[in-house]
């Protein structure tokens, strides 16, 4: 999808950007009106599972907490599993985890271990790649589990935070895509 189609332009016009939170200098964001409004959710969600077809994907992995709303729908609409990547401590069974950096300090996400295969394809969803470090986690804890990484796809990139090269280097030829670039 490029900025230059109808469905980008609505997307993109749901998106309201919140200066400094959650802390001075940071501009947000916030899905919250896409979410809000069912046509662009659903403008969304078609996006997306177009994005799981064409990657002959499995699964549905989604991460917390945003990737959860964005990518359940699209588990439904394509027939797919959906599989939770939680942060560390949610998830009551046998887990993965995966620790990462942050700018500050460092965080965990796990997955049950029962919920991945090996002939699992999975495609992860988020709302955002910013520095990629969350995805790259994701993508590093679905391979530990033995299955396959087919793709990310995001609703928005911040290209200027660098993520896309950081998390094609562990995507090691999937696709990342992102519906829109700003
Ligand atoms: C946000 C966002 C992405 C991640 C992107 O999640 O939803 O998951 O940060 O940042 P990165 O590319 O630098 O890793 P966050 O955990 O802050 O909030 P959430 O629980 O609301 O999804
Ligand atoms: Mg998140």
């Amino acid at each position: 999808m490029t900025e230059t189609t109808d469905a980008a332009a609505l997307l993109l016009s749901r998106i309201r950007d919140v200066e400094d939170h959650p802390e001075p200098g940071v501009m947000f964001k916030d899905i919250t009106p896409l979410l809000a409004d069912p046509k662009a959710f659903a403008v969304l969600s078609d996006a997306l599972a177009v994005i799981a077809g064409a990657t002959g994907a499995t699964k549905i992995v989604g991460l917390e907490a945003r990737g959860f709303i964005l990518g359940a729908p699209v588990a439904v609409q394509a027939g797919l599993g959906f599989i939770p990547v939680r942060k560390a401590g949610k998830l009551p069974g046998a887990t993965l985890s995966q620790a990462y950096d942050l700018e500050y300090g460092s965080a965990e996400i796990e997955v049950h271990a029962e919920d991945l295969t090996t002939t699992d394809r999975v495609l992860v969803i988020d709302d955002v790649l910013a520095t990629g470090g969350t995805a790259e986690a994701s993508v590093r804890l679905i391979r530990r589990a033995g299955a396959e990484v087919v793709g990310l796809a995001v609703l928005m990139e911040l290209g200027f935070l660098g993520g896309r090269a950081r998390v094609e280097s562990a995507l090691a030829g999937a696709p990342l895509e992102a519906l829109l670039r700003l």
